[in-house]
């Protein structure tokens, strides 16, 4: 039945008929919540509806909505207002091809990625002792902001991951030429969605306990 859904919904996509946000009812506990308030409607559908996009079109993204992304990702919390990141974006083609050919594994698919964001972390930044680990926390608000502000953009995007893999962290390290105080988390993929997914439906009363365990 979920397959057919998702083959419906594709189909419909390639003819036009919706748009490359996938459609979903708020469930109705939620409905119940925001009621008449549209905007608080918006905020949850955009969350609920939010998924994983691999494949892009060949279509830019434009400065302007690259801005609105990295504007985004800024306006996270962290841990004492400490904000220990950096953003790179690679957007032009001669950088991205030049990432793909660092790249044995996913070339093909990086040539065809137009914009991404590698999220890093500010070490000259970072807190300090036990605290020190929280920049990965930060990062991460940051990088689920990006997400969900380009989904709001019309916009497909995916985390992919860097840090903690070792190799990964010094493989892109050298092809971005990152000064040695920056440490890339994420490498977001971004683009105009050539594929529609369905979100996921996540809920899991089980997965949550309320009050006390007795
Ligand atoms: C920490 C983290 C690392 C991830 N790394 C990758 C990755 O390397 N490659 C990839 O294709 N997706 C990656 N993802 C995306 C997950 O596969 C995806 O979020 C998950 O399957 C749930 O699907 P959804 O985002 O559509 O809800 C990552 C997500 C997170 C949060």
């Amino acid at each position: 039945m979920y397959k057919l859904n998702k083959m419906l919904i594709a189909a419909l996509a390639v003819m036009g008929f919706i748009s490359a946000k996938a459609q979903t009812t708020l469930p109705s506990s939620i409905a119940q919540v925001v009621k008449e308030d549209a905007s608080a409607k918006t905020v949850l559908e955009n969350i609920l509806t939010r998924t994983s996009i691999r494949k892009f079109k060949q279509q830019p993204v434009e400065d302007a909505k690259i801005e609105a992304l990295l504007r985004a990702g800024m306006a996270a919390p962290t841990s004492g207002n400490k904000q220990p990141w950096h953003f790179v974006v690679l957007k032009e083609k001669k950088d991205i091809e030049k990432y793909a050919e660092s790249n044995q594994y996913h070339a093909e698919d990086i040539k065809k990625t137009p914009l991404f964001i590698f999220v890093c972390a500010d070490t000259t930044r970072m807190a300090e002792g036990q605290s020190k680990d929280l920049w990965i926390q930060d990062l991460s608000a940051a990088s689920e902001n990006i997400l969900l502000a380009a989904h709001a953009l019309g916009l497909g995007a995916c985390w992919t991951t860097v840090y903690p893999i070792e190799k990964k962290v010094k493989g892109i390290s050298k092809t971005l030429n990152l000064p040695s105080h920056l440490i890339p988390l994420n490498g977001i993929i971004i683009g105009y969605p050539a594929e529609m997914e369905q979100p996921k439906d996540k809920w899991d009363v089980q997965k949550v306990t309320y009050g006390i365990r007795q």
